[in-house]
């Protein structure tokens, strides 16, 4: 793990905690969409993140939460190893089956780079109502 992406102390679940330091750049955004054609990602989330067989990455309901250290270890690690750490599965998304380890397949550079767009996809399909005054 680069130091640029610890953010100081642990979780919980004992993990590091973790900020993607690529975060709204846009060359990485631009990657990590490649990377979630290419990687296998769009087969079970659908073509833009949407949802298909598995979650939407698009709303803000999120299976173990929606962390950089969350997400980074569960598309890594895959979500039977989130589980033996202690997280639950959240009740508000629909349980369709584990999310496969998938961290031998990417580097951790790829993996901020996926979690980087899936911020910026997230952000531009669901935007937020704006705050009440
Ligand atoms: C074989 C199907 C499959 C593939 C391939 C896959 N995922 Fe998943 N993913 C899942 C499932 C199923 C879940 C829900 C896990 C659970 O409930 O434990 C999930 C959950 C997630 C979540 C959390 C979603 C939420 O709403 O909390 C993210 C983020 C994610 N996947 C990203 C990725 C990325 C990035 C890739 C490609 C590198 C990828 N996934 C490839 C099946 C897959």
């Amino acid at each position: 793990m680069s130091d640029a992406a610890k953010a100081g102390g642990s979780n919980e679940h004992g993990l590091v905690r973790l900020r993607n330091p690529l975060e709204g750049d846009a060359a990485a955004i631009a990657a990590g969409q490649a990377l979630f054609a290419g990687k296998a990602c769009a087969a079970c989330h659908g073509a833009s993140g949407g949802g298909g067989m598995c979650p939407p990455l698009v709303n803000d309901a999120w299976v173990y939460g929606d962390d950089d250290t969350t997400l980074y270890h569960l598309i890594r690690e895959g979500s039977m190893a989130m589980r033996a750490r202690g997280y639950a599965r959240g009740s508000a998304e629909k349980v369709a089956g584990d999310m496969p380890p998938l961290g031998s397949a990417l580097s951790e550079q790829e993996t901020w780079q996926l979690i980087a767009w899936i911020r910026a996809n997230h952000a531009h399909a669901a935007p937020r109502a704006p705050a009440t005054r």
